[in-house]
């Protein structure tokens, strides 16, 4: 029955952390995979993280199934870090497993409700989205969204490219630190986007898989807080692998606000089928962690607290690499890397100086140039500068 299977297309930034670990060079740098890392390359458990994993290693009795919307409770907490005040009466949210599968059911759910449609990407975008939602059977197209050659987001040609997409297509809209550019949207520009979509009817799907990460929680869910107050529908896709440092656990959930109780409702029960036809019910841990945390006013607040602190010190590490370039290279040309938010930055490199970087000095970088800002250690910032500003003297 295999005789037919073909090589399937590399994941690029899986087959990264592949050759990362492959590679012997005791100074290699790991530029790949988003994850926050610490100055030793570690990515810690948070402390309250561990201290909710033991008050559930002793209050819990069973590992019974939770049912193919998880934890509902954990929904309601997560939806109100999400949209604060701007909560709608119509929406509903069910656990999910990390971004990924969170994304995965709301495309099934784009599929159910609207079967031929197209979902609008950011370009750039993250190199998952486009297979998730061309895996669930939907069509995907790009808008323009960052130009990496000034650096800048393409604000204009943005807005107007929104207004020629066909009325009841999905857009997705990162929420916060975009990946890969870390180049987000001003207030004026999500002002624009909610009026354009709302005159044009198109559905937003935001992707918020950073929240916190860039300028704090509630900076950082302001434009799908405006979102929701302005629009009748809207999809969300929130993960906590990141600010909740539970990558390994799977933690996500979906929100939808769907302009009616009615229609809440039903989207809630095929999301939920969805996940039942996909992995049946989500796995609990995560979860229960996040839960625990957000229900108790210390723990809640001793999370925020370790949150701000890596925020910080990903704003610190982003200060310094630019500082670094512009001593080094007596221009402003990368002062982007400070003003970005969250994790990545998007230099402009090309293919052949990507694979240089990665050959001659052991410095790995996603393939559409994506850099994770978190992954370089403070002690390697010289190192990287003095190899990107050679390679770049070379340039014709
Ligand atoms: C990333 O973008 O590197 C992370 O979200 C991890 C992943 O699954 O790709």
């Amino acid at each position: 029955m295999f005789e037919a299977l073909s090589v399937p297309p590399i994941d690029p930034i899986l087959a990264l952390g592949g050759a990362v670990r492959a590679d012997a060079r005791p100074d290699k740098i790991d530029l790949g995979i988003g994850v926050y890392r610490d100055e030793n390359g570690h990515t810690p458990i948070m402390a309250v993280v561990t201290e909710a994993e033991g008050r559930l290693l002793v209050a819990r009795t069973t590992k019974t199934y939770v049912g193919a919307r998880g934890d509902t409770v954990f929904a309601g907490r997560v939806t109100e870090l999400i949209l604060g005040q701007s909560k709608s009466q119509w929406m509903t949210g069910i656990q999910a497993t990390g971004g990924t599968g969170t994304l995965r059911i709301l495309a099934g759910l784009i599929v159910r409700a609207k079967g031929d449609v197209t979902v609008w990407l950011p370009e750039p975008t993250w190199l998952n989205h486009s297979t998730v939602f061309a895996d669930a059977g939907l069509r995907t197209a790009t808008y323009p969204y960052y130009d990496r050659r000034i650096s800048k987001v393409r604000v204009d040609e943005m807005l107007s490219a929104l207004e020629t997409i066909p009325s009841g297509e999905v857009v997705l809209l990162h929420g916060c630190c975009h990946n890969p550019c870390g180049a987000d949207l001003s207030p004026e520009a999500w002002d624009a986007i909610a009026a354009i979509m709302s005159r044009r009817g198109l559905i937003p799907l935001v992707d918020l898989a950073y929240q916190g990460f860039g300028h704090g929680l509630d900076k950082d869910a302001a434009g799908v807080r405006l979102l929701a107050l302005q629009l009748p529908e809207l999809l969300v896709a929130f993960s906590c692998s990141k600010n909740f440092g539970l990558y390994s656990e799977r933690t996500g959930c979906t929100l939808v606000v769907a302009g009616t109780a009615k229609k809440a409702a039903l989207a809630g029960e095929h999301m939920a089928l969805v996940a039942r036809l996909l992995y049946s019910m989500p796995p609990d841990h995560g979860s229960a962690i996040v839960r625990t945390i957000l229900e108790d006013e210390r723990l809640a607040a001793s999370w925020r607290s370790e949150l701000e602190t890596v925020r910080l010190s990903m704003v610190s590490k982003r200060r310094q690499l630019s500082a670094a370039f512009r001593a080094t290279t007596g221009t402003a040309d990368f002062d982007y890397l400070e003003h970005g938010a969250g994790m990545f930055s998007l230099p402009n490199l090309s293919p052949r100086e990507i694979a240089d970087l990665r050959r001659d000095r052991g410095i790995y970088i996603v393939e559409d140039g994506r850099i994770n800002v978190a992954g370089l250690p403070s002690r390697r910032t010289a190192d990287f500068v003095q190899a990107v500003t050679e390679l770049l003297a070379k340039r014709p």
